[in-house]
């Protein structure tokens, strides 16, 4: 089995089987990062760039490890040290890269729909690593990843997802990906940072946070964007603590178990306090699980298949 398109844009209409494919590639991928030698051949001589117009500390250097890892030549290109500081469009940006002669390009960007405006114009596979507001797919596989190896299983579950839903790609990714996978997720945050119709995904809205998070098995904490405060939509940082921060009273209601995510990166005290994100999180298990996913995205689009992974 192959994945059907030549780009990953988002996981919104994925098929459960692809994204089973992902996540079991991923897995024969994962024992690569704990030999002495951390490198297999199966990307050697296919180019990749890293291309972000936005910060990232964890998914840019996730693809560059997983790249590598694959043995494949990467490229990282930081639009402050690049000709779009002097004003180059995105798309001549990228054509000028393909002209180099490039496989993948991975592309993170702040305007919703740029990987896949790139998508229909250029011939490499384009990966989006977070465009604006709409998916970020690699997070949310391997929160996916995450979750069945915690449990087993996604179909069935519930995962509660809590807090700035509105301004979230990774909520929405996640949301689209556990539907398909036949899990079940609650979405609970201010009014105002909830999408108007985000029901019709077939995720249910609360209003309470400890509602929300009772009997689940997973909860993922969103990253409060505090650059967001001055818009008023929400009365303040402590407001928003007491209302949607987890802390370890939250967690011990909610139930045995529970298991506690973060896509990172995390504002300590706010949307989750420390001593829950130091002791009772998968945080760092998530990042650590990026790599073997962002290996198996790159394999299955260069034309792999599991049996050869
Ligand atoms: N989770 C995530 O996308 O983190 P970065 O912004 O550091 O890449």
């Amino acid at each position: 089995m192959a994945l059907s398109s030549k780009d990953l844009l988002g996981l919104k209409g994925m098929p459960a089987d692809e994204i089973r494919l992902i996540l079991d590639t991923a897995a024969t991928f994962k024992d690569v990062s704990e030999r002495d030698i951390k490198k297999v051949p199966t990307l050697r001589g296919k180019t990749v760039i890293n291309l972000f117009y936005e910060a990232s500390t964890r998914t840019r250097t996730s693809f560059e490890l997983a790249g590598k890892r694959l043995s494949a030549d990467v490229i990282n290109i930081s639009t402050s040290t690049s000709s779009a500081a002097k004003g180059e469009t995105l798309l001549d940006t990228a054509r000028n890269i393909e002209a180099m002669k490039s496989d993948i390009i991975i592309v993170r960007h702040s305007c919703s729909g740029a990987p896949h405006f790139l998508a229909g114009r250029l011939e490499s596979s384009i990966i989006n690593a977070g465009d604006g507001f709409h998916e970020h797919p690699t997070q949310a596989l391997l929160d996916l990843f995450t979750l069945r190896e915690k449990l087993g299983r996604l179909e069935g579950i519930t995962v509660a997802i809590v807090g700035d839903i509105l301004h979230s790609r990774v909520a929405r990714s996640n949301i689209y990906g556990l539907i398909a996978m036949g899990a079940r997720v609650r979405l609970c945050g201010p009014p105002t940072m909830m999408p108007a119709g985000i029901e019709r995904t077939g995720a249910e809205v609360y209003r309470n946070m400890d509602e929300a998070i009772k009997g689940v098995q997973a909860v993922m904490m969103l990253r409060l964007q505090l650059e967001r405060q001055a818009a008023g939509l929400f009365p303040g940082v402590r407001e928003y603590a007491r209302l949607y921060g987890m802390n370890r009273a939250r967690l011990e209601a909610a139930g045995k178990g529970v298991i506690v995510m973060h896509p990172g990166p995390m504002n300590r005290g706010v949307e989750i306090a420390s001593d829950v994100a130091d002791n009772d999180s998968v945080i760092l298990e998530q990042v650590t699980n990026g790599v073997a996913v962002r290996m198996a995205v790159m394999f299955l689009l260069s034309g792999g298949n599991k049996a050869e992974a």
